[in-house]
């Protein structure tokens, strides 16, 4: 059994923590919200010492918030890594750092592994995983079936980013007893995973608000239409429960956010078409909750 540290105790970091406690390791969570980690202690090992919290485990995932603030806000994740980077220089045994936030692509590579390499001994001393996120906060709004809903133990599958084959090993070894496929790429691929995931999601939303908007200037219900289209396995369910743009803290601003990446590369008018008709539907209908 492992000894882990979560690092930022929110919503993806106590409930990827109490997962990996349920499968019997110790799980020490950490937090500069000291309410938060107060709450947390009711219940788990928790502490406001980041210190204490590297010191007395080997593996950390790190979940601090990564907004889309006028563009990719990267400040939570560079302050942690900094102050991780601080400590480990000092730590005698190896330990993994796993990225667990949704960082933009490239931002391990070019951030993460600078700041860490300015400090400790990345690759002998440190290791290095970018493990990508699939929960999410809501799931009954954007279709009923039950086999939508997830949790730390009904993932599909686990990326695994590695940055050398010993980071990606003990990963590996963490999350064999969930008996789920575990696909191991690069950095930089295991970031974009979770962008063309969570564009593909918007992007059936954004289409169903569309034949929405369609279907309300022609008075056809485009309920019935999502309803009977959806039985198709090759269009499925997901955003047929349509009428309103798309929240929550994610989908939002990580489409944002990959739009931002994307564009750099090529004209992407696909995913600026789903952000479009999200902005439209949010002033005219509101958001689903
Ligand atoms: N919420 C989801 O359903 C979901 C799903 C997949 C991925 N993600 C991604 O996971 C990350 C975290 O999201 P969340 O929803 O858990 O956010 P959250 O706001 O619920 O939690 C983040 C926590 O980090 C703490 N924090 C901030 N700075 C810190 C620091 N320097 N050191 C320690 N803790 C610090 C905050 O106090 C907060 O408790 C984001 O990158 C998000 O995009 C979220």
């Amino acid at each position: 059994m492992s000894a882990i540290s979560i690092i930022g105790s929110g919503i993806v970091g106590s409930r990827i923590g109490a997962g990996f406690e349920q499968l019997g390791h110790d799980v020490i969570f950490y937090d500069i919200d000291r309410g938060k980690i107060q709450r947390l202690m009711h219940e788990h090992t928790a502490t406001d010492d980041l210190t204490y919290a590297l010191n007395n485990t080997e593996i950390s995932f790190v979940c601090v918030p990564t907004p889309f603030n006028n563009g990719f806000d990267n400040r939570y994740i560079v302050s942690v890594i900094k102050e991780m980077a601080n400590i480990l220089k000092d730590k005698d045994a190896y330990h993994l750092i796993v990225i667990k936030s949704t960082v933009a692509p490239t931002t391990t590579e070019k951030i993460v592994i600078p700041l860490l390499t300015h400090v400790t001994q990345l690759g002998s001393s440190v290791g290095l995983c970018m493990n990508p996120e699939f929960l999410t906060e809501i799931t009954s709004s954007w279709t009923e079936e039950e086999r939508y809903t997830r949790d730390f133990f009904t993932e599909e599958r686990i990326v695994i980013g590695e940055y050398d084959i010993k980071s990606g090993n003990l990963l590996e070894n963490l999350y064999k007893p969930l008996n789920k496929p575990i696909f191991r790429v690069n950095l930089t691929t295991a970031e974009i995973i979770k962008y063309a995931s969570n564009c593909m999601l918007a992007t059936k939303i954004s289409f169903w608000n569309e034949m929405f908007l369609i279907c309300q200037d022609t008075q056809i219900n485009s309920h019935t239409v999502a309803e009977i289209v959806g039985l198709d396995p090759r269009i499925g369910k997901y955003g047929t429960i349509h009428g309103k743009a798309f929240g929550g803290k994610c989908l939002p601003k990580d489409l944002k956010a990959f739009i931002e990446f994307a564009e750099t590369i090529r004209d992407i008018p696909l995913l600026k078409a789903v952000d479009t008709i999200n902005e439209e539907m949010l002033q005219r209908y509101g958001v689903r909750e």
